[in-house]
């Protein structure tokens, strides 16, 4: 389980992140919209790096910045039997297929799969098919309600110990989700990298983008009987 130790040592490996100067590059230019800012990509590279997940589940590709990051982190430790499934509707369309040309032209396509679904209706039938995972990244509609949704499924899927990672914190929905998960989803522990003061600021008074995770400790047994 993610503990004290583990948070000081991703808090001091965070800002020494090496080997992303391509994708930071990438992350950085005009055309790379909607994507995640390089600060939050070494935070998901690094957290891949640390905490070596087998099989990651992503929602929302874009143009595949943050599964680059991903990628990039998770091909370092597994080259092979790793498993990275992402879930975009419109990475075809929409989005022509740019982010499935920008994994392959960095050489970070081995582990891939893109869905192109609704996450609504894929990560149900990934669960469906007794697909696990170990940790899932919510980077897709931020409404409120397909927020709750993406977390209600990735837990269904996520092994106990995995983690949950929101994209921008900033935004409505995700906003409105975060209290509510922290309250009402007693089987997901939110991991608080700072000391109550920097965390409550960075909550309150930043107005700055962030990530929150959440570590599965156990089943969602709500609504079961006898519960
Ligand atoms: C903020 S962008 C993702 C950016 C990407 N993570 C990155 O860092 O480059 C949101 C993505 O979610 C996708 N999306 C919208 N609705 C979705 C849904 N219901 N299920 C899955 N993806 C969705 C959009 O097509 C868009 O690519």
């Amino acid at each position: 389980m993610f503990d004290k130790v583990f948070a000081r040592q991703f808090l001091a490996a965070w800002p020494r992140a090496e080997g992303t100067d391509e994708i930071d590059r990438i992350a950085k230019s005009p055309t790379s919209i909607w994507a995640v800012v390089p600060r939050y990509g070494r935070f998901l590279f690094t957290l891949v790096m640390m905490f070596k997940p087998r099989r990651i589940l992503e929602v929302g590709m874009a143009n595949g910045v943050s599964c680059a990051y991903i990628a990039k982190a998770q091909l370092s430790y597994l080259q092979q039997d790793g498993a990275h499934v992402i879930i975009d509707p419109f990475q075809s369309t929409q989005w022509h297929n740019a982010g499935r040309a920008m994994l392959e032209r960095l050489g970070l396509d081995r582990n891939i799969e893109v869905i192109e679904d609704c996450s609504i209706h894929a990560i149900p039938n990934l669960e469906k098919q007794g697909q696990r995972f170990d940790l899932a990244f919510i980077d897709g509609n931020h409404c409120l309600d397909y927020t709750l949704a993406d977390v209600l499924a990735s837990d269904r899927v996520l092994c106990i110990g995995g983690l949950i990672v929101l994209d921008d914190s900033r935004a409505f929905g995700v906003r409105m989700a975060v209290p509510y998960l922290d309250r009402y989803r007693v089987n997901l522990t939110r991991i608080r990298f700072d000391n109550w003061l920097v965390h409550w600021w960075r909550e309150h008074i930043s107005g700055r983008r962030r990530m929150t995770v959440y570590q599965k400790n156990s089943e969602d047994v709500r609504g079961a009987p006898g519960t």
